[in-house]
């Protein structure tokens, strides 16, 4: 069984991306593992609080992604593109230099908003940043989900038969991704 670390954009309880990110994890939950990784308590990005220990959260974040064989990245659309706590958990990841948490992983991008576009367009923004910073980034299928509740049961189920084949098939999808760019780890196999 494969380990996702998922990162939601949206730090609200009532986060439709963190729902819809869920909806999927259940489809999944045969060969991947969804691990939603906290990032709303991280600090705004700042170079002197590494020393002399950094934040609790920062070294969380940095195991919880090293010990991820892919990357989820769930993302809310704000004015046009990704948010601004995935930009800050991302730039967290990336240091100190040379200690990149995120390099080679497997990587996808998914997000929705309840408009027509369904946050295409911070999808599209947040493209260049995860492959600068050394991800592996599925290309295919791309989700640009406009949400709508009546789609999903009271649990998250997707119960619109078309939506769930949809959905399926990029799972289907992102677990081959993920079998074929995996590089061998020598921490995931001590
Ligand atoms: C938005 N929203 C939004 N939606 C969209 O489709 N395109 C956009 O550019 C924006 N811009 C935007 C800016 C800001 C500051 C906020 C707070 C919201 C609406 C957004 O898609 C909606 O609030 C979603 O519900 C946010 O996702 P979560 O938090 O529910 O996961």
């Amino acid at each position: 069984m494969k380990t996702v670390a998922v990162i939601n954009g949206s730090l609200r309880r009532e986060s439709i991306n963190r729902r819809f990110a869920e909806s999927i994890g259940k489809l999944a939950a045969d060969r991947l593992r969804f691990q939603f990784v906290e990032i709303g308590d991280l600090p705004l990005y700042n170079d002197d609080l590494w020393q002399p220990e950094p934040p609790e959260s920062v070294q969380r974040l940095k195991r919880e992604i090293e010990a991820a064989d892919a990357v989820l990245f769930v993302t809310p659309e704000y004015n046009r593109s990704f948010t601004p706590a995935i930009k800050n958990a991302i730039d967290w990841g990336t240091r100190p230099y040379g200690k990149n948490s995120w390099a080679t992983k497997p990587a996808a991008i998914i997000g929705t908003s309840p408009g027509a576009l369904g946050a295409s367009a911070a999808q599209n923004a947040l493209k260049g940043l995860v492959t600068v910073c050394d991800m592996v980034l599925m290309g295919q299928p791309e989700i640009y989900f406009a949400y709508k509740p009546e789609l999903f049961d009271a649990e998250g189920n997707i119960t619109d038969e078309s939506t769930k084949a949809f959905l399926g098939t990029w799972v289907d999808r992102f677990a081959k991704w993920i079998d074929r760019t995996s590089e061998p780890r020598v921490a995931a196999q001590a």
